[in-house]
This record gives C-alpha cells, sequence and structure tokens, in this order.
C-alpha cells in the first residue's frame, strides 16, 4: 500500500522547484472542481507533497488559481499539515525585503473569487470560525526554524490579500497601512480559508520582495519579485528543510 502522504507545501512565486524531495513523480488529481497536479517525493523517507500555486511556469494568475482543486486534492492524498510559500509587498517599514513574516491573520480585499467549499445544497451552510485563521503549531515550528538557521523573521504579521493581477495604487498601500495591515499579496484567501473549511492545519510564510507602491521609490515590476525571490532562494529552502526535519 502507498504511504499516506501528510505534508505539503505550497510553492508560491519564484519557488516551483520540489528538488529538495527526493524520489519525485508527477500525479494529477481530479477533484470535484477540476485537476490539480501534484508532485510527490520523499525527505528523509517520509513522503510530502509539492504543489506549484501558480502551475507550471508561473503560468496561473492569483484570480484565476483553482484554489479548491488545489485543497481538495492535498485533501484526498490524506494531507494533515501544509506549509505554504507566499511572496509580499510590505505596507510596514520594519518589514523590508528579504524578510520573512510567519504571518498569524489576514485582511480580505479579493472581490470576485468562490472562498468556500460550502456553497449550500449537499455541501451545507457552513459558517467556519477563523480567529486564529493559521496553524499556531506550524507557525512555531517555522519560527524556531527561521531563528535556527538565521534568517530575519517577524514572529507575527497581518496578510492583506488583493484581488490582483494588478499591483496597488499607493493609497491602498497607505490605507492597508492604516487599518493594521502588514504585508500585501494577492493569494492567502481563500487558500487559507479552503484549508481551515478542509480541516487541514495551514500556515504561510511571506517573503517580503519589496515595499508597496507609494513606499516603493520605483515602480513596482514582477521582475524585481522573481528577482528578490531568487537572491533568497537559498534561505528558504534552508528553512523548509529545517521544518520539514522537525
Ligand atoms: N503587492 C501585491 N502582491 C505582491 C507584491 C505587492 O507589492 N509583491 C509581491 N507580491
Amino acid at each position: 500500500m502507498t504511504q499516506k502522504v501528510r505534508l505539503a507545501i505550497i510553492g508560491g512565486t519564484g519557488v516551483y522547484d520540489p528538488r529538495i524531495l527526493e524520489n519525485i513523480r508527477e500525479e494529477v488529481i481530479t477533484t470535484p472542481y477540476g485537476q490539480a497536479m501534484v508532485r510527490i517525493g520523499t525527505y528523509q523517507g517520509e513522503p510530502v507533497a509539492f504543489m506549484a500555486r501558480h502551475g507550471v511556469n508561473h503560468s496561473v494568475p492569483p484570480h484565476l488559481i483553482n484554489y479548491r482543486a488545489n485543497i481538495y486534492a492535498l485533501k484526498m492524498l490524506g494531507v494533515e499539515r501544509v506549509i505554504a510559500t507566499t511572496a509580499v509587498g510590505s505596507c510596514n517599514r520594519n518589514m523590508k525585503p528579504g524578510d520573512f513574516v510567519v504571518v498569524d491573520q489576514f485582511l480580505d480585499f479579493t472581490k470576485g473569487r468562490i472562498s468556500t467549499f460550502f456553497e449550500g445544497g449537499e455541501s451545507g451552510v457552513v459558517h467556519t470560525d477563523v480567529t486564529e485563521p493559521y496553524c499556531p503549531e506550524i507557525r512555531s515550528v517555522l519560527i524556531a526554524a527561521a531563528e535556527e538557521v538565521g534568517i530575519p523573521v517577524h514572529p507575527a504579521g497581518t496578510y492583506v490579500c488583493t484581488e490582483g493581477p494588478r499591483f496597488e495604487t499607493a493609497a491602498e498601500i497607505r490605507m492597508f497601512g492604516q487599518l493594521g495591515g502588514d504585508v500585501v499579496g494577492m493569494t492567502n484567501v481563500p487558500e487559507c480559508v479552503l484549508a481551515r473549511e478542509a480541516g487541514l492545519c495551514y500556515a504561510t510564510v511571506s517573503m517580503v520582495t519589496n515595499f508597496g507602491a507609494g513606499i516603493s521609490p520605483n515602480p513596482l515590476t514582477h521582475e524585481e519579485v522573481l528577482e528578490v525571490m531568487a537572491a533568497n532562494g537559498e534561505n528558504l529552502k534552508k528553512l523548509l528543510f529545517t521544518t520539514l526535519k522537525q
């Protein structure tokens, strides 16, 4: 019988390479919400699933990702714990490019996304508690691992999720900062919410790639985001290795 895959990594922008794992195989999983592609490998003998959130070659923009198929596919594999990575801009001057943030709250500014498995009918009407949206257990492992490796890490932060795919206006970044937001990205909602609905223990490590619009002196580009992700790829890999060891 094949071993159950209990742990998954969802790789965000700049994190497409599952090669931290060994013996990788690819599986296309058919869910009631569509198909999801996942690579399954092993880390020190333990099976680990790796999913590239934006698909192969970053081909799917944040507002069109099939979040439900992705999370449902992980659930079908038997996954219990998920570590997600996200590239983010910062609206907090203390959180600088290159810093890691183990976010503990989110503000939802998405507009046109299906954000639930529970749509009435057979799936029922369910209101899920998200007082503490991210799994405190995985968060503390991530924080300890980052400290062990010597990565600049903020142990808490509020993730503002925008609809994208455009970056924000300077006024939006100012507003998000005033509302208590620390970092801005385009994917944690509904991913985090669906994981919670599916009963998965889910946490995100956000990597600051730039200061948000208006704080940054330059117009933002996706290339800039990719460059900083590439420069910090080694740190991220070390963090994931150290976290997986725990
Ligand atoms: N805004 C939204 N998403 C992002 C950013 C940003 O500035 N940087 C990386 N992802």
